[in-house]
């Protein structure tokens, strides 16, 4: 494979949200998973966790959770009962329909310990920050698996309900739900930011 060819296949990730419904097989799951914890992180400290989700029961445990408390959020902001509905069905479904979930973490115990919250903060950006990277190259490996995947943030604002609804060690901060499996669509081609717009050169 040439430095083009390898551009290329960067270049053409894109996130899938719709799925066939096979399943992965399970040797695929193990390196794609296997691969993402190559990602560099900061001190080496590898602070990434992973949820793998792919039985029924699984699923449904976990949508049903993050279901009730994305109810609440709404309700909270007072979207109408209908609305309410459609978007939790959706919630669900997403869940359900994916043949796999994997609920990437963030555990911090790890890191660096300092006196003060300046530093103390630094160090768990850093901790995320590193998670972030083993995500990254997580889609990167279900992309050379020829799969599709897609990062979704609800677990950000769900932290403990997916904890407990996967009982989860209290350790392990989820962070972010990647769907994946055989793409069912084909993405449309997105809008990218002209060059000169985010590089400045000195
Ligand atoms: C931190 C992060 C959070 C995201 N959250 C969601 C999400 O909640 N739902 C969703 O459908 N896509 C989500 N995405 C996917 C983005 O919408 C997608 O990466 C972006 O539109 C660019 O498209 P591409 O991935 O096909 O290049 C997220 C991506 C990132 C990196």
């Amino acid at each position: 494979m040439t430095s083009t060819d390898l551009h290329h296949f960067l270049r053409t990730r894109r996130s899938i949200r719709r799925f066939k419904t096979d399943p992965i097989p399970d040797p695929v799951i193990e390196r794609i998973l296997t691969t993402a914890t190559f990602a560099p992180s900061a001190h080496n400290r590898q602070p990434w966790r992973f949820a793998v989700l792919t039985t029924a029961e699984a699923k449904s445990c976990l949508a049903e959770s993050m279901g009730a408390d994305f109810r609440r959020d709404l309700e909270k902001d007072k979207v109408s009962e209908n609305e309410i509905t459609r978007l939790v069905n959706r919630s669900r479904e997403r869940i359900m329909d994916a043949p796999l979930i994997v609920i990437l973490c963030a555990d911090a115990t790890e890191m660096d310990v300092y006196p003060d919250p300046k530093r103390q903060k630094a160090e768990y950006i850093m901790a995320v920050q590193s998670v972030a990277n083993a995500g990254t190259q997580m889609l990167l490996a279900i992309h050379a698996e020829g799969l599709g995947a897609v990062w979704t943030c609800g677990p950000l604002f769900a932290q403990e309900t997916v904890q407990e609804a996967l009982n989860l060690p209290k350790t392990w901060e989820p962070q972010a739900m990647f769907f994946a499996g055989y793409s069912d669509e084909l993405p449309k081609e997105k809008e990218m930011k002209e060059m000169q717009s985010v590089v400045k050169t000195l």
